[in-house]
């Protein structure tokens, strides 16, 4: 027996569909069958089923200076290190990125961005880039997207300030 012939044996002895996890037999609700008791598909729940009631989203905590701390302790840890500490795009992994290079947080596009998109950027992820739903609770979420507000206004030029926080940056940039 040649070679050849024994992989036709082979293979005449398998089922040759490639499909049989894609079409398998399936029972709409409102269908009937002969499997179940009453031919119905649609089957009463089981006893002590409770339906499922989702919580309604939290409203966004107010944002202060505990979230805004809470939000650059995040950032620095989850975001940084592709985003750059700076939100700016400059980091360790940028530099090395062949694919899709993390962009800057802070630039003309990223502050175009609405909010709901960033927090959704958060959640789901894009692109290449991962999501943080496992790591990042809804608050925290919240807390990071403000950090990255403040990081874009992070550049204000001077003659924009009231006189007391110019004072204040003065001191500062001295
Ligand atoms: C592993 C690297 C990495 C980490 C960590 C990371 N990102 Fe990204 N991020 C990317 C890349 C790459 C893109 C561009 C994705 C693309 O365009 O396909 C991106 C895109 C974005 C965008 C732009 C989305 C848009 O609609 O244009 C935002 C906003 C963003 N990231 C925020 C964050 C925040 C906030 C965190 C921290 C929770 C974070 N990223 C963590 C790599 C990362």
């Amino acid at each position: 027996v040649t070679r050849a012939s024994l992989a036709l044996l082979a293979l005449a002895a398998c089922d040759w569909s490639l499909h049989r996890m894609q079409r398998g037999p399936r029972c709409g609700v409102d269908e009937s069958t002969e499997l179940l008791a009453n031919a119905s598909c649609e089957q009463p729940p089981p006893d002590g089923i409770v339906a499922f009631d989702p919580e309604p989203p939290a409203p966004p905590p107010p944002i202060t200076r505990a979230l805004l701390v809470r939000g650059r302790d995040r950032f620095d840890r989850f975001c940084a290190p592709c985003h750059g500490l700076a939100g700016d795009g400059d980091s360790q992994v940028a530099r090395a990125m062949s694919l899709r290079v993390p962009p800057s947080l802070v630039g003309a596009a990223a502050a175009t961005l609405p909010d709901a998109r960033i927090l959704v950027t958060i959640e789901r992820g894009y692109g290449v880039m991962p999501s943080y739903a496992m790591v990042l609770a809804p608050r925290d979420r919240f807390a990071v997207l403000h950090y990255v507000r403040a990081l874009q206004q992070r550049i204000v030029e001077l003659t924009a300030l009231s006189p007391a926080q110019r004072e204040e940056a003065t001191r500062w940039l001295r």
